[in-house]
């Protein structure tokens, strides 16, 4: 077969019989984001690209190298967001949220966009479970970030995840630690890359996330910015490793997590698994206690952190964990014949308006195929409606895992069979479970 166009590299589809997966997992990081106060925002997938240019910072290997960005008709520079934060910030600063009570807690499932090489768990369009804090300044809400993430990761079941912190101080021990940078990878100006060398002038930092493998093995031997941090975010990191002692969140200090993105503040951090291949973290984030000053905004220090769904479907399959079962139909009907046909339509509609799935014949199959195709459905209960159940106004609803059949009158007997049915099935269910309990104990 021949198809005119296929999906572009990078991306995937998620196909009908895969979707419970992503709503089991939308769901519970949903559930658990709302536990500590959280709501939704939605954002658009395109913004100008001069909000990302601002955020993520001009010398980001996001915005120098992975952004899709493109010019509209109108002519104006828009990108298709590579990361959620930039939109959220925007938002709250362009609805004065942070009139409001502060801190404002927003969180957000959706589609990134990165001209990245794709391989497992990279792709160039991903989709991110992202939470923002803004207006939070204590070392308290850092701790409360951090254990949010890692009660999603738990309550999914996830294992084998080390979560990996530093800080990476404010933009006055920057200085001195940028100065330390500079003077250390002028001395290897022959070999770093290109992009690295424009970076030496403008934002050494960068160069510490450069994913060539020579400027990494000089990187390895750069100073760290742990050994440079002033006393007020020194004590900021000392409180937070405090809370998450407190909290019992097992942590390592990594004087090597910088971030890939310049808003970063203070606290970063992010939980790895080696279990993800050549990419490690799973969920990443940290503070950004000047970003809305620098998108125009008041000073609101906030923080965050996004996590890789592909990379936590990923894991769970990785790591066989469950996920909840999808609905299967309730009912199946097979019609022999027009009149039964129109029937069928007819019970159909009476069962979903009481709340019950309900499917019949949309291909014109036999009897043996369609009952054939209610199995594969995994339907409950099927009923065959032919010339005699119309003629008599009876008929037989089967139980599919069972067998078992009765008789109900047509039409009305349907809806109240099926609800009888399902207290039954819940009631030999509830007995199955006792019986296991009683043998157990
Ligand atoms: P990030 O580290 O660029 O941070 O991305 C966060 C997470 O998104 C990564 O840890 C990874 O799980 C996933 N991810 C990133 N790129 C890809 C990709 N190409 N394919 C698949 N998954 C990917 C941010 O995006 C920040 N906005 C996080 C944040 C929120 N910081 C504060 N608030």
């Amino acid at each position: 077969m021949d198809l005119i166009a296929t999906a572009i590299k990078g991306t995937n589809d998620v196909l009908p019989s895969e979707a419970y997966k992503w709503h089991y997992i939308e769901k519970t990081v949903a559930q658990t984001a709302a536990l500590f106060g959280f709501q939704e925002i939605r954002t658009p997938v395109f913004e100008k690209t001069e909000l990302f240019e601002r955020s993520v910072g001009d010398t980001t290997d996001v915005v120098q190298k992975e952004m899709y960005t493109f010019n509209d008709k109108g002519g104006r520079s828009i990108t298709l967001r590579p990361e959620g934060t930039a939109g959220a910030v925007r938002a709250v600063l362009e609805h004065g949220l942070f009139n409001d009570a502060l801190p404002v807690r927003a969180y957000y499932i959706t589609s990134c966009y990165r001209y990245e090489k794709p391989q497992a768990g990279r792709l160039r369009e991903f989709h991110q479970f992202g939470v923002e804090c803004v207006g939070a300044p204590l070392p308290a809400a850092d701790a409360e970030i951090i254990l949010l993430g890692r009660m999603v990761l738990d309550r999914l079941g996830i294992g084998n995840v080390t979560l990996q912190i530093n800080s990476i101080g404010c933009p006055k021990c920057r200085a001195n630690y940028t100065a330390a940078l500079k003077s250390y990878f002028s001395a290897y100006k022959e070999q770093l890359c290109d992009t690295c060398l424009s970076r030496l002038d403008r934002n050494p930092m960068r160069i510490l996330d450069c994913k060539s493998p020579v400027c990494k093995e000089i990187a390895a031997g750069a100073p760290v910015i742990l050994d440079y941090l002033c006393d007020e975010c020194k004590e900021h990191f000392e409180a937070v490793k405090g809370y998450l002692q407190v909290a019992g969140v097992d942590y390592i200090v990594n004087p090597h997590i910088v971030r890939g993105l310049d808003y970063y503040t203070k606290t970063v951090f992010e939980f790895t698994c080696d279990q993800l291949g050549a990419q490690t973290a799973v969920c990443a984030g940290g503070r950004y206690d000047g970003l809305a000053e620098e998108l125009g905004g008041p000073h609101l220090p906030s923080l965050g952190f996004a996590m890789g769904l592909e990379r936590v479907l990923m894991l769970m399959e990785k790591q066989n964990l469950p996920f909840e079962e999808p609905a299967v139909p309730d009912v199946y009907i097979a019609p022999m014949g027009e009149a039964a046909a129109e029937q069928a339509m007819k019970l159909c509609a009476s069962l979903r308006a009481e709340g019950f799935s309900a499917l019949t014949d949309l291909s014109g199959r036999g009897l043996k195929a369609q009952m054939k195709y209610a199995a594969k459905i995994r339907a409950k209960y099927a009923l065959v409606l032919g010339d005699n159940e119309l003629t008599q106004g009876k008929a037989n609803l089967k139980n599919m895992a069972t067998g078992a059949q009765v008789e109900i009158e047509l039409p009305h007997g349907l809806v109240s069979a099926v609800y009888d049915a399902n207290i039954q099935t819940a009631f030999d269910d509830l007995n199955d479970t006792l019986e296991k309990f009683d043998k157990q104990s």
